[in-house]
C-alpha cells in the first residue's frame, strides 16, 4: 500500500510539472510566430512581450531599405511613407525570409498604424508566405487610431488563411493583457 502511494504521488508530481510546463512554454499545441514590423520601436516592445507570454518565436519583418526619420515624415506628401502608402500595389522588400513558416499555426503580425492601415511592408509579408491552415491575428500599436481595414485587407492578399480583425494596444499594454488576450487562439 506504501509503495502504492509513493507510485501515485510521484505521478501526480509528474503530471503537475507537465502542466507548469506546458503553461510555460504554451505547449497546448499550437506553434506561435510573433512576427513585427517597428519603425521606432513601439510596436517592437509589445512583440517582444508578446512572444514572452505565448512562447511563440520572434521575427522582426525587416525592410531592406531602412526608413528615415523623413522617410516617416506624414506631413510631407513626398516622402516616402506618404508615397508607399497612398499607393495600395507598393510592396517595400523585405531583408530577410521566415526560416520555415510551414511550422507554425498561430502567426501573430505586429505593426505600428500607417495612415488608418497595415504598411506597406505588411502586404509585401502577407504575400510571400502560404498561410494555407494558419490563423493570422494582427495587433498593432498606434497614436490613438484603431486596426482600421487592416485585417480586411490582409486577408485579401492571403485569402488561405484565417485573418482575424486583430487589436490595437497602447505601448504600455501589460503581459497580463496581453496573455489574455492571446489565449484565445492558443
Ligand atoms: C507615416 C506614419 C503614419 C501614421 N499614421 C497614423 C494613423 O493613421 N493613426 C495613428 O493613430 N497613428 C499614426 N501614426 C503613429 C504610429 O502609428 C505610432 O507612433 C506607432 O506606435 C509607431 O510604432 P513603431 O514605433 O513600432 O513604428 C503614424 C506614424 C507614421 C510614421
Amino acid at each position: 500500500m506504501k509503495k502504492f502511494l509513493a507510485l501515485f504521488a510521484m505521478g501526480l508530481a509528474v503530471l503537475f510539472n507537465f502542466n507548469a510546463q506546458a503553461e510555460e512554454n504554451n505547449m497546448t499545441g499550437k506553434k506561435v510566430l510573433v512576427a513585427y514590423f517597428s519603425a521606432t520601436g513601439t510596436t517592437a516592445g509589445v512583440a517582444e512581450k508578446l512572444a514572452q507570454v505565448t512562447g511563440g518565436d520572434l521575427f522582426e519583418i525587416k525592410p531592406e531599405q531602412p526608413y528615415t526619420g523623413a522617410d516617416l515624415n506624414w506631413r510631407d506628401k513626398q516622402s516616402r511613407s506618404s508615397v508607399e502608402m497612398d499607393d495600395m500595389s507598393s510592396r517595400p522588400t523585405i531583408a530577410s525570409r521566415v526560416a520555415d513558416m510551414s511550422q507554425y499555426d498561430v502567426v501573430f503580425v505586429g505593426f505600428p498604424i500607417w495612415w488608418y492601415r497595415e504598411p506597406s511592408i505588411i502586404d509585401t509579408f502577407m504575400e510571400a508566405y502560404d498561410f494555407t491552415g494558419k490563423t493570422v491575428v494582427p495587433f498593432a500599436t498606434s497614436g490613438g487610431s484603431g486596426m482600421g481595414k487592416s485585417g480586411e485587407i490582409m486577408q485579401k492578399l492571403a485569402p488561405q488563411a484565417k485573418v482575424l480583425e486583430g487589436k490595437r494596444f497602447p505601448s504600455n499594454v501589460s503581459e497580463a493583457e496581453l496573455k489574455q488576450w492571446a489565449d484565445e487562439w492558443l
